[in-house]
């Protein structure tokens, strides 16, 4: 792998090698404190972020290296009209691996096709985010123990959110997975998800409206929100926002090991008193991105640690 644009770009091999990574990563991190020393990420978003700038920019920060980089298109020359090609060419310049969040669908991979460091996609609009994945998995194998055998929910705006799209993608190479959209028909996840995940692996999925219908059943709930950025208008959004909220009412009849995830930022979706539930996982999920991305960098990179 020299780039991560799409969470296909990640075998399964690929994926437990991060995650094994990053598990020890999180258990011994003394050992990684100087790996990437003298090596430089740069960030370029050109959305806006809170978990995923600032986990990879710690993420570079405790493997002893440095950052660079913009965290808005304003504060960057693309608000000069300078190309995304133009961009990557001038950044791989200054630094050895970047981190791009965009707006427009694929231009990470733009990016990736004019330099000769890795590039990984931060979020590529309504698209993929392929390290919010990898983070989901580790999540997953932290809180459930396996990758495989269990039912999950993916609730709410499955339209746009990218998370949704990038963590089915992968899954769908996992035995035994149950998969549930619950979101309103104008919210259901796209038809080439549908096509080419699905029903070309033939693998059955279930969509319904009502959360409270299937609660019982699951092992994972996957909390999203409704991605306002992505709504060409206002008044559907309004309409849509607040479709669902998970509180302890409609837990009451949830299992006790259900696992409650949500890449965050969450708006309404969640009420806060949930955040005091054990089942609640999505602050630990926040953390994990950290541990994973550390994973991830030092693996494009090509850098280990020196075992004694
Ligand atoms: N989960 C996630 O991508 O969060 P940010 O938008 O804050 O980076």
């Amino acid at each position: 792998m020299r780039h991560l644009i799409d969470p296909m770009d990640l075998s399964v091999e690929d994926i437990d090698r991060l995650l094994n990574l990053a598990d020890d990563i999180s258990k011994h991190p003394e050992k990684y404190r100087e790996v990437c020393r003298y090596k430089k990420l740069a960030t370029l978003f050109f959305e806006p972020s809170t978990r995923t700038r600032l986990s990879f920019e710690a993420a570079m920060l405790e493997l002893g290296g440095s950052v660079l980089g913009f965290s808005s298109a304003d504060s960057s020359s693309a608000a000069k009209g300078e190309s995304i090609a133009d961009t990557a060419r001038t950044v791989a310049c200054y630094a050895d691996i970047i981190a791009m969040r965009h707006p427009k669908e694929g231009a990470p991979y733009v990016a990736s096709q004019f330099v000769d460091i890795p590039i990984i996609n931060a979020g590529d609009g309504g698209h993929n985010h392929p390290t919010q994945t990898l983070t989901d998995l580790l999540t997953i194998r932290r809180e459930k123990g396996r990758l495989d055998h269990f039912t999950i929910g993916f609730c709410g705006d499955l339209k746009f959110g990218r998370t949704v799209h990038s963590l089915i993608k992968a899954l769908s190479r996992y035995d035994d997975i149950n998969y549930i959209m619950i979101s309103p028909e104008e919210l259901q996840i796209p038809e080439y998800l549908k096509k080419d995940v699905f029903e070309r692996k033939g693998i059955p999925f279930r969509e319904v409206e009502k959360m409270e219908e299937v609660m019982p059943e699951l092992d994972i709930i996957y909390m999203t929100r409704v991605q306002r950025e992505r709504f060409f208008n206002e008044a559907d959004y309004v309409r849509l926002k607040d479709s669902y909220i998970l509180d302890m009412d409609k837990l009451k009849n949830a299992k006790e090991d259900l696992s409650i995830l949500h890449p965050l930022p969450r708006v309404n979706e969640i009420s806060v008193k949930v955040d005091q539930d054990p089942r609640a996982c999505y602050f630990r999920q926040a953390l994990n991105g950290k541990h994973v991305r550390m994973a991830l960098i030092m693996d494009l990179l090509g850098v280990s640690a020196d075992e004694d």
